[in-house]
Formats: structure tokens, C-alpha cells, sequence
């Protein structure tokens, strides 16, 4: 047995506009589940106590809930609560994950699992960003938009044409004649040049540097900006980078910056490196971490800064999954 949660708000308190509330929050749950009333073990009902024109469960009746057993009752009243509220939980006899329904402005109860959702992490290199995105995306389930990928490719674009990374008129002729995409296989994203898969070559410390020049340019950033927002409005997703809830998704539903010390930061990076067999001292590692902080912190286009609207972590004594269990719990309390 799941149990399957949903919530709507009526414009007003009359008999008629909770009858419709109920009525359309029931359907809507009964057809996302693919369930008849037969699945149904019982109906609960609260609402705010503002509502006293009509018993929610007997608008379910009326909706042609005959069989299962429902129950209504009053919330108390609480201060800032969502006005004119119905909340419900139906236990259902079913296999699959439970869809859980939040309509009208109840949409804002439960952001992370109602409607599409962006959650945007910002923050400078080895602050964990991309491990905890991951954990995220699995945990609600989203895709994982990995934004500096695409950087890295077009600086792998411009280092097989043999073009410098600081000179924007020839990177700029480079860019506007490659073709970089995002694909997912198996909830993994692959980045891919002129239709080949290169995930793996842009992870080299030298690409790294070069993504750093390469995306100050006016050129680089509105294509891939714009293949950014192209993703984001179409899925729900977490997306990682430098500038997400600055410039381009200055609307995402939940803002995180991450920071932590360029030594922890460092640490952190000589490790992914050792496990990919990339040897590197770690004096060049700290040096190369912070030339790439002050680079993407003082180039003129959407540079690296915390939205102003973003919670901000300081990652630095956290294991990413801390960070992660942080920021879902977050995000599932609205922040
Ligand atoms: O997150 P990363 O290390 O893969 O990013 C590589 C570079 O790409 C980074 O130094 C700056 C740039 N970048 C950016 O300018 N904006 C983004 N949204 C993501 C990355």
C-alpha cells in the first residue's frame, strides 16, 4: 500500500468552489496514478480553517468516490499557512511509486515534487558542485546539467583547431561552426563535439584552464546559455556552474552557492585527478584552482558571484553527501 499526497487551494468559501477543488484534485490524482477507485483503501482530507462552507469528503462522495471510507477535518489555525487549503492523502493498493498531486497555489507546498523544478548550484571549482548535483538529481529523480561541460568542450573545440583561447575573434569563428549537444545515457550526461562523444577528453587539468579563457567570450556564453535554458525549460533538472542563478536561471526555484577554501578545494580536485591517473603536484593544482577563480570571478560577462537570492554553503568541513542531505532538506522544507 502507498500513500499518495495532494493539496489544491479554492478561490473562495463556498460550497461550490470545494466541491470543484476536491473534485479536480481527486481526477488528477486518480489519472497520474493510473488508478481506479477500487485501488483506493481510504481518503483523508484536513483544510485550513478558513474553509466551513462544505466537508471535503462529502464532495468526494459526490465526485463518485462511493466505496472507499473518507474522512475530513479541520487544521488549526496557523499563522502564514497557504489560505483556503484542502490537503489529502489517499492510501492506494499500488505498485509503483506514488505521483503525488499539489494544485493552484499549493504548488508552492511542495516545489521539489510538483510542476517542473530548476535548482541551481553556483560556486568555483572543487566546491563539490558536481558530486552534490549528482546525489541531487538522482534523489528527486532530475536530470543533472552539467553547464562547464559545454565550456570544456568548446575549449577542446578551439585546442584541435590550434586557436588561442584569449583571442575572441578566431574562438568566436571556431564556435559559431561547432556543434556542442548534451546527451543522457543511463542518467549520465555525455557531451559531445561535432556529434563525438568527448566527456572524457575535456576532463584533462589543461582543458580545465583553457574552459576558463575560453567562456569569458561574449560569442561562447550566448550559445551556451542559450542551449542551457533550451534544457532547462523543457526538464526539471539540477543544474551546475557559475552563473546559473545570476544569469541564466535567474528564476530557478532553489539557489545554492558553494564555496570552500582553494587548499580544501585543491585537496579535493589532486584526488579526483590521482583517480583518473593524472599525476600533477598539488602546489600546481592550488595555483591552477586559484588563476581559474580570479579569471571567472573578474571577467565582465556574467561572472562567478553569488546571486543574491542563493544560500550559500561553505562545503569546506562537509563530505558531499552531507552537503546533499543539506540542501534536499532545504529544498523539501521550501528554505
Ligand atoms: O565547472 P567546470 O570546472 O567544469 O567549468 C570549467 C570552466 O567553465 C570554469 O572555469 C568557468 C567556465 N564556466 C562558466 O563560465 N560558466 C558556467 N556556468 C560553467 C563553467
Amino acid at each position: 500500500m502507498k500513500a499518495i499526497r495532494g493539496a489544491t487551494t479554492v478561490l473562495n468559501d463556498t460550497a461550490e468552489d470545494i466541491k470543484k477543488g476536491v473534485s479536480e484534485l481527486l481526477l488528477t490524482i486518480k489519472s497520474k496514478n493510473a488508478i481506479t477507485e477500487n485501488d483506493i483503501v481510504c481518503i483523508m482530507f484536513s483544510n485550513t480553517s478558513d474553509l466551513r462552507s462544505y466537508y471535503p469528503a462529502k464532495a468526494a462522495r459526490e465526485a463518485g468516490f462511493y466505496y472507499c471510507p473518507l474522512y475530513s477535518s479541520s487544521e488549526p489555525e496557523i499563522d502564514g499557512s497557504l489560505p483556503k487549503c484542502i490537503r489529502v492523502m489517499a492510501l492506494a493498493e499500488i505498485a509503483a511509486e506514488p505521483v503525488h498531486v499539489y494544485l493552484k497555489d499549493a504548488v508552492k507546498l511542495r516545489k521539489d515534487i510538483s510542476g517542473k523544478l530548476n535548482i541551481a548550484i553556483d560556486g568555483p571549482a572543487g566546491s563539490g558542485k558536481s558530486t552534490v548535483s549528482k546525489i541531487l538529481a538522482a534523489r528527486f529523480g532530475i536530470l543533472y546539467l552539467d553547464t562547464g561541460a559545454m565550456y570544456r568542450a568548446c575549449a577542446l573545440a578551439c585546442v584541435r583547431k590550434n586557436i588561442d583561447c584569449r583571442d575572441e575573434k578566431s574562438v568566436e569563428k571556431v564556435i559559431s561552426s561547432v556543434d556542442i549537444d548534451v546527451k543522457y545515457s543511463d542518467g549520465a550526461q555525455k557531451t559531445y563535439l561535432d556529434g563525438k562523444d568527448v566527456s572524457e577528453e575535456i576532463r584533462t587539468p589543461s582543458i580545465s584552464m583553457l574552459a576558463s579563457s575560453v567562456s569569458a567570450h561574449r560569442c561562447v556564453r550566448e550559445k551556451m546559455v542559450e542551449l542551457q535554458r533550451t534544457i532547462a525549460s523543457a526538464n526539471s533538472c539540477v543544474l551546475d556552474g557559475r552563473d546559473i542563478g545570476t544569469n541564466v536561471l535567474p528564476d530557478a526555484e532553489y539557489k545554492f552557492f558553494l564555496t570552500a577554501a582553494p587548499e580544501i578545494r585543491a585537496e579535493r580536485r589532486a584526488k579526483e585527478n590521482a583517480v583518473k591517473g593524472i599525476v600533477q603536484p598539488f602546489d600546481e593544482v592550488l595555483k591552477e584552482i586559484i588563476t581559474r577563480d580570479e579569471q571567472d570571478k573578474n571577467r565582465e560577462i556574467a561572472p562567478l558571484v553569488k546571486a543574491y537570492d542563493a544560500v550559500e554553503v561553505d562545503t569546506g568541513s562537509m563530505s558531499a553527501e552531507e552537503v546533499a542531505e543539506y540542501l534536499a532538506k532545504k529544498i523539501q522544507g521550501g528554505i
